[in-house]
């Protein structure tokens, strides 16, 4: 642990205000949550095409990109997927400091974890977006033939099988990838963050 009494905060001339200003667009973080299989890379990928070409300064923070570096260290336990949501609700904190409108796509199975997350940062600043799919959807699409290791015993502790998924109980946006093609979902995504007053 730091020694905390002697660090000391410095503050910046520059302000988070002042970034935003300068961006147009409000900062906050956009954070997916579902099963493996469930649409949230795809969707985080399509929608921060969208808000790019509108204009919109984001950053992407994605669970498999994260575990080959600043998360290496981290397993699949639910000490290793706490450490790993609170790191990147840390990092979205700074990113959303530094004006970004940052979209995040990791399981995060454990509700106390993501409301963590929504507690570090200010208010309207932690849009939870649930990725709502049937874990049939899911097996059935297995885009990287994990639920089939899973069948064949070869990977143990996965999310939705043999370990949990808490969804959340009132995200602000909920999109149903069972039904809702990508572009729906990011489309109902970019309607909120205008009808929200984040894009100006
Ligand atoms: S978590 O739960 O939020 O810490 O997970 P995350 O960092 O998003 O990483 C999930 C990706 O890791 C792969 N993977 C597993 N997922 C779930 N359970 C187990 N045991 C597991 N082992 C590896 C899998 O590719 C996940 O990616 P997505 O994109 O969700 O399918």
């Amino acid at each position: 642990m730091p020694e905390s009494e002697n660090i000391k905060w410095h503050h910046s001339k520059v302000t988070k205000e002042h970034r935003r200003n300068l961006n147009n667009h409000k900062s906050a973080v956009i954070w997916f949550t579902g099963l493996s299989g469930s649409g949230k890379s795809t969707i985080s990928v399509e929608l921060e095409k969208e808000l790019h070409h509108l204009g919109v300064r984001t950053y992407r923070l994605d669970g498999d990109n994260i575990r080959h570096g600043l998360n290496k260290d981290l397993g699949f336990g639910p000490d290793d997927r706490k450490e790993n949501i609170r790191r990147i609700g840390e990092v979205s904190k700074l990113m959303a400091d530094a004006g970004l409108l940052v979209l995040t796509a990791f399981i995060s199975p454990y509700r106390a974890d993501r409301d963590e997350v929504r507690n570090l940062m200010e208010q309207g600043e932690f849009i939870e977006v649930f990725v709502d799919a049937s874990i049939e959807t899911c097996k059935s699409r297995d885009p990287k033939g994990l639920y089939k290791k899973v069948r064949a015993g070869k990977l143990k502790g996965f999310t939705g099988i043999d370990a949990p998924y808490e969804a959340p109980g009132k995200p602000e946006i909920t999109v149903n990838t069972d039904v809702e093609s990508v572009e729906e979902s990011v489309q109902t995504i970019i309607s909120y963050l205008r009808m929200k007053g984040y894009l100006i």
